[in-house]
């Protein structure tokens, strides 16, 4: 089965077997084939996350469940959370905007990226000021090993920056469900850079959640190039945690690196699109596989680039920034059919 419609870089893959699931209760018996079990290479959510450098070697698993329901009210610490819950197919930014139609805050920040609900938690997606572990409630996955569903809460996932024991351990879960806590009473989060003046531009003097979302949007079409128009996979390289003493030292040395704090107070997080770019990376083109002119943390597909193409780029630009910086980049999607 062809993959390059199933993958936001646009590049030519193929599967040999592609598997649609719609109800997930079906996994158990699927999986337990074994011409299926044992040949399982892939679960595919909305390949937005994906680089397919070479052909995955089995069975790719796609689950297209989109059910949405309003699970219940709880009592939390923090106030009332409500849970809502939602299949693994569901398209997560179409989710982030029902959300906020019925009222619930929480997911604003993290308006349209691409991909769907059940690759969320994987990477634990993030952006403008929020990541989604601090609104997930539970995530419930199949384990193709033991053929149990299991149900982890978010303590249980192993959250932190870009990672989680779902992607820790690539093949062994498959995501199924993901259970969100929202809230009635917004916590808008207006801190990073830019949304505050987002805001103004649009008028918007007293925000709610959904005019919050909006700047997100816009802020995004500016900034990322849009994966039905050019080819990519948002960020390409994770900004690199590293020691604080190793931030210091390159920020005296560099003054306008951009440095945030990293999982805790021992770790800086360093802006790897301002690495890249000091490098003289942004608009760069080989071919048709480029860097964003936008923003140079986007690999682009120009139009016919291989997934081979584009990860050659990757490796020379995180070749340059070792060299320079002495800062080791890593990919953020996954890389398939290659060795990073
Ligand atoms: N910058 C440059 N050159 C550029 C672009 C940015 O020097 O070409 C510098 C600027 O100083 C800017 C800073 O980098 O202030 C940060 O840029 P930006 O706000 O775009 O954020 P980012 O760190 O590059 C991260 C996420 C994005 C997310 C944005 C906004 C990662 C790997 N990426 O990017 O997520 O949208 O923050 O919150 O953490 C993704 O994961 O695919 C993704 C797009």
């Amino acid at each position: 089965a062809p993959l390059q419609s199933r993958n936001t870089f646009g590049v030519a893959a193929t599967a040999p077997v592609l598997v649609e699931v719609a109800d997930s209760a079906a996994l158990p018996a699927l999986l337990a084939d074994r011409e299926f079990g044992e040949r399982l290479s892939l679960v595919l959510g909305g390949g937005s996350n994906l680089l397919f450098a070479g052909n995955p070697e089995g069975v790719v698993l796609a689950l297209t469940g989109k059910r949405v329901t309003h699970v219940d009210d709880v009592p939390t610490e923090a106030g009332v959370r409500t849970i809502v819950r939602a299949d693994a197919g569901v398209e997560w930014h179409d989710f982030v905007m029902r959300t906020l139609r019925h009222g619930f805050a929480g997911l604003e920040n993290l308006a349209l990226i691409p991909g769907t609900v059940g690759a969320a938690p994987i990477q634990n997606i993030g952006a403008y000021g929020a990541e989604v572990r601090e609104f997930i409630h539970a995530v419930e996955a199949f384990e193709p090993a033991t053929g149990l569903v299991q149900r982890f809460d978010a303590p249980g996932c192993g959250f932190s920056y870009r990672d989680s024991l779902f992607k820790q351990q690539p093949d062994r879960y498959i995501v199924t469900a993901v259970e969100f806590a929202l809230s009635r009473v917004p916590a808008l989060k207006l801190d990073y850079a830019g949304i505050r003046e987002e805001l103004d531009s649009m008028g918007v003097a007293s925000p709610l959640p959904r005019h919050v979302a909006d700047a997100v949007i816009a802020i995004r079409r500016r900034k990322l190039p849009d994966p039905a128009v050019i080819g990519n996979a948002g960020s390409f390289f994770k900004n690199p945690i590293v020691a604080v003493a190793q931030a210091d030292a390159l920020k005296a040395e560099h003054d306008a690196l951009p440095v945030f704090r990293g999982n805790d107070d021992s770790t800086r997080k360093l802006s790897a699109a301002w690495l890249i770019d000091q490098c003289g990376w942004k608009g760069h083109r080989d071919g048709d596989a480029g860097v964003a002119a936008t923003h140079a943390l986007v690999l682009v597909n120009h139009g016919q680039a291989t997934g081979a193409q584009l990860l050659a780029l990757a490796r020379r630009i995180a070749d340059s920034v070792r060299r320079r910086f002495g800062v080791v980049l890593e990919p953020e999607p996954r890389v398939i059919g290659a060795t990073w």
